[in-house]
């Protein structure tokens, strides 16, 4: 027999090293989910994760927001390729533009975000050095939809560690880094198996989940 269930068609967002990106590629292939990374796009040129992304056969793309006169010249180019692979879809992992309001409202109930912070406590960058200046004694990382205010938006999952006496920035940085692999790939698994959307009033709605939220101990 046949499996006809249309795949989950993905595509992933980066600028940098990518290793969201990987976690959440590695995860689709070793749980056979159904589910296709259709393309992984940059914004910049010499992305590490473009790299594994090309070793690991997945389709690339870079689009440089410095080719463009404007943001909203390069979100409309961003935009038009993207849609080239029709996704369900589209996840930020570690992408370094504020998006413009016309590209969000495109994708609304589809764009993802992590965030490395318990938002909405510290949005925007350095959120690790946010952190240990606000005192607080947790710490982690938001998966949430996108809205058009920054690091803002209907959550999907949490991850929650204690900060400790002795943690640093880098510390944290990379505390808080190897338990967003873990919510990310929670979270994408949902979507690919529809236990999570968005409902018409922006609400998450879920379906056979109890917990959300991942705690961590030191
Ligand atoms: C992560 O901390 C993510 O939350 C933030 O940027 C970082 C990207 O890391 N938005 P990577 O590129 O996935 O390794």
């Amino acid at each position: 027999m046949t499996d006809l269930t249309p795949l989950c068609r993905l595509v992933i967002l980066i600028s940098g090293r990518g290793s969201n990106m990987q976690a959440i590629v590695s995860m689709i292939e070793e749980q056979g989910l159904p589910a296709q990374v259709c393309a992984v796009i940059s914004n910049q040129i010499d992305a590490e994760g473009v790299n594994w992304a090309k070793e690991r056969g997945l389709t690339t793309a870079c689009i440089s927001h410095r080719d463009f006169a404007t943001r909203a010249d390069f979100d409309q180019a961003l935009l038009q390729e993207i849609d080239n692979y029709q996704p369900d879809y589209v996840l930020l992992a570690g992408f370094m533009r504020v998006l413009s309001p016309f590209f969000v409202e495109h994708y609304h109930g589809r764009l993802i975000n992590i965030h490395p912070s318990l938002l909405p406590s510290f949005p925007g960058l350095r959120t690790h050095e946010q952190a240990l200046q606000a005192g607080v004694q947790c710490h982690g990382s938001t998966v949430h939809f996108v809205t058009p205010v920054l690091d803002h938006g209907p959550i999907v999952a949490q991850s929650i560690i204690p900060v400790l006496a002795s943690d640093t920035p880098e510390s944290l940085s990379e505390r808080v880094l190897a338990t967003e692999h873990v919510v990310y790939t929670a979270a994408v698994r949902w979507l690919i198996q529809g236990q999570v959307h968005l409902d018409a009033q922006g609400k998450v709605q879920v379906k056979d989940l109890e917990q959300r939220s991942f705690y961590f101990h030191a």
